[in-house]
């Protein structure tokens, strides 16, 4: 499964990113807030960084504002995937977008037939807020797997980008579950390699290493 890094914040992907495990990057004008920073410049500096797809979302809500606003982020870079809402001009300029060669993430997907119609606009990604479906009670992991499922029946090449991820638990289920990508914020990422039972060991072998003096030599 790929892994993207959800944030706008420039440093912190740079700081991941020292890993090579991180495939991409997703922002959202919320995130981008945070940051304090230009949007686009935040981007400017995330393109150089990362090599692999990074989510630019458009803050217009027609179709117009999006095809424009489209414009100023492709012209980052190629790798740029334009992030549309997914609404009736979002899906509108994701079918034009993508006809065009256009990497399009359409984002706010809370059902299955949504995903169905960004998969049908030619999205390239689908994200699915597992975590806010979670938040009112409903299970946001079965919409992963019923978006799997629909993809898979009809043989859709979208990938389907689990986000609003919370918790390991929602990237480990993610992946069984059968999403191409999970975007996760840098603190779930570290928390994805830690286990007890590994420092445990660790601790062990070097403790018995050293009683008994065992040495690698060159
Ligand atoms: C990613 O593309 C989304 O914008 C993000 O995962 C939303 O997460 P949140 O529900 O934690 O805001």
């Amino acid at each position: 499964m790929k892994i993207f890094l959800d944030t706008a914040d420039a440093k912190e992907i740079r700081e991941m990113a020292a890993s090579g495990l991180i495939d991409g990057v997703t922002t959202n004008p919320s995130l981008a807030a945070k940051t304090g920073r230009d949007y686009v410049e935040s981007l400017r500096e995330i393109a150089t960084i990362v090599g692999g797809p990074i989510s630019a979302e458009v803050l217009a809500t027609d179709y117009d504002g999006m095809m424009k606003q489209a414009k100023i982020f492709t012209q980052i870079g190629k790798h740029i995937a334009v992030k549309v809402p997914l609404t009736w001009d979002g899906l509108r300029a994701c079918k034009e977008l993508s006809a065009g060669g256009v990497m399009v993430n359409v984002t706010l997907c809370f059902s299955p037939m949504q995903a169905m119609l960004a998969a049908k606009a030619g999205a390239t990604f689908i994200s699915p807020f597992i975590g806010r479906l979670d938040d009112i009670g409903e299970d946001g992991m079965g919409l992963i797997r019923d978006i799997r499922t629909v993809y898979d029946n009809y043989g859709y090449k979208t990938e389907i980008l689990a986000a609003s991820v919370r918790h390991v638990m929602h990237v480990r289920e993610a992946a069984l579950a059968g999403a191409d990508v999970s975007t996760i914020p840098s603190s779930v990422f570290k928390q994805l390699y830690n286990h007890p039972l590994t420092d445990k060991g660790l601790a062990a072998f070097l403790a018995d290493a050293q009683k008994a003096n065992v040495v690698i030599k060159g």
